[in-house]
C-alpha cells in the first residue's frame, strides 16, 4: 500500500506565521507538522509515500524531506498547483498510485495513536475505502458519517447544517483506485471546492461498500494558531525527557524536557517541563520558561517568562515579561524598551499580525 499526503493548502488563517513559511512545517513541539504525518505512515509500514504540493511552500517542504532517504522511504512529490478542494488533490495522485490501495492523510493533522490500527483493518476485497472517525462537538464544521450496526458507512455529507450525529471525518482514508472514477465526476460543492466527502459518497451511491474505522486517543488539526498552541500540549504532554544539550545546574528544571544539541539552560534559570527546546539555544539565568512551553532552534530566551506557548525559532526574547499562550513567529525579536522617554511599547508588527496587550 502507498501513502498519499495532502500538503497543498495554504495556510492562511496561521497567518503572519505562514509569511515566513509554509504551515506544513509549522513545528509542533519542535518537529513540522508534516513530519508527525510521514512518522505515522513509515510506522504503519508504508515505504512510498505521494507528497501533494500547493504552489505556496513547495520549495520549503522538498529541501526539509529531500527523498524522504532519512526517514526510509521514497517521497514522491506531486504538485497540485491551485488547492481546488481535497479531492481534487487527491486525485493528482492518481498515476502515482496506479493499481494499489493507498492512504490518504491530512497533511495538518496530528493523531496521537497513529494510523497503523486503521491500515491493518482495511480489507480491500469487501470495501472500495475506509474511513477514520472520531466524536466531535462542532459537528457542522466536519463531515459527518452515519453508520450501521456493523460499522458500514451508510451516508456521508460535508458540513451539514443539520448534522445526523457527530461522527466525523477526521482526515485519514484508506482508498481503492475507484476513487479516482468518482473524483472526475464531481461538481464544485458550495464552497467552491471539490470534497472528497462527496466522492466517497458516490462510491457508495455506487453500490460499493464503505469501512469505518474509530479512532481512539486525540486528533487535531492544526489550521489556526489556537490549534497549533492545543496541538503543542498535547504532545508535549507525551514527551520524554532527553538531553543532548548542557544544563548547567539540574535543580534549574522540574519535569519533562526535551534539550537539543548545542543548547545551554545557564544556571539559575527555571524550566518546568514539559518543555523541549531546540538546537543552538540559549536560556539565560533570568529567564522562566512554564509548561506546554516549546521554543525552537537558534533562540535566546534572555530574562523573560513564558508559558503554555510556541517559539518558531531564530528569536531573541529578552524583554522581562511575561508571555502566555503564545505563537512567534521565526526571526521574531522581543527586547526591552531601555529609553525612559517617550515611555511606552514599541512595535513593528507584520501583516496579520495579532497582540493582546
Ligand atoms: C476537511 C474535510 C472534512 C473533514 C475535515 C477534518 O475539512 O472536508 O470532511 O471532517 O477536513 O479536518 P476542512 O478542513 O477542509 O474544512
Amino acid at each position: 500500500m502507498k501513502g498519499v499526503i495532502l500538503a497543498g493548502g495554504t495556510g492562511s488563517r496561521l497567518r503572519p506565521i505562514t509569511h515566513t513559511g509554509p504551515k506544513q512545517l509549522v513545528p509542533i513541539a519542535n518537529k513540522p507538522v508534516l513530519e508527525y504525518a510521514v512518522d505515522d505512515l513509515v510506522e504503519a509500514g508504508i515505504d512510498e509515500i505521494g507528497v501533494i504540493l500547493g504552489n505556496k511552500g513547495r520549495d520549503e517542504i522538498q529541501e526539509y524531506f529531500g527523498d524522504g532517504s532519512d526517514w526510509g522511504v521514497d517521497i514522491t512529490y506531486i504538485v497540485q498547483g491551485e488547492p481546488l478542494g481535497l479531492a481534487h488533490a487527491v486525485g493528482c495522485a492518481k498515476d502515482f498510485v496506479g493499481d494499489d490501495s493507498f492512504v490518504v492523510y491530512l497533511g495538518d493533522d496530528l493523531m496521537r495513536e497513529g494510523i497503523t490500527e486503521l491500515v491493518e483493518d482495511f480489507n480491500s476485497e469487501e470495501y472500495a475505502a475506509g474511513i477514520g472517525l472520531q466524536e466531535v462537538d462542532e459537528p457542522s464544521r466536519y463531515g459527518i458519517v452515519d453508520v450501521n450496526d456493523e460499522g458500514d458507512v451508510i451516508q456521508l455529507v460535508e458540513k451539514p447544517d443539520d448534522p445526523p450525529n457527530n461522527l466525523a471525518l477526521i482526515g485519514i482514508y484508506v482508498f481503492t483506485p475507484a476513487i479516482f472514477g468518482q473524483i472526475e465526476s464531481l461538481e464544485k460543492s458550495r464552497r467552491g471546492e471539490y470534497e472528497i466527502t462527496e466522492a466517497i459518497q458516490g462510491l457508495l451511491d455506487d453500490g460499493k461498500r464503505i469501512q469505518s474505522h474509530v479512532v481512539h486517543g486525540w486528533w487535531k488539526d492544526t489550521g489556526k494558531p489556537e490549534d497549533v498552541l492545543h496541538a503543542n500540549r498535547l504532545v508535549l504532554d507525551d514527551i520524554k525527557t532527553s538531553i543532548d544539550g548542557t544544563v548547567e545546574n539540574e535543580e534549574s528544571v522540574t519535569g519533562r524536557i526535551e534539550l537539543g544539541d548545542g543548547s545551554v539552560i545557564e544556571e539559575g534559570a527555571v524550566i518546568r517541563g514539559p518543555v523541549s527546546i531546540g538546537e543552538d539555544t540559549t536560556i539565560t539565568s533570568d529567564t522562566y520558561l512554564g509548561p506546554y512551553t516549546s521554543i525552537g532552534d537558534n533562540c535566546v530566551i534572555d530574562g523573560a517568562h513564558i508559558e503554555s506557548s510556541v517559539v518558531v525559532g531564530e528569536s531573541e526574547i529578552s524583554a522581562e515579561r511575561t508571555i502566555v499562550d503564545s505563537l512567534i513567529g521565526r526571526k521574531a525579536t522581543i527586547t526591552a524598551n531601555h529609553e525612559k522617554k517617550p515611555d511606552g511599547e514599541r512595535l513593528v508588527i507584520g501583516q496579520n499580525s495579532s497582540l493582546e496587550l
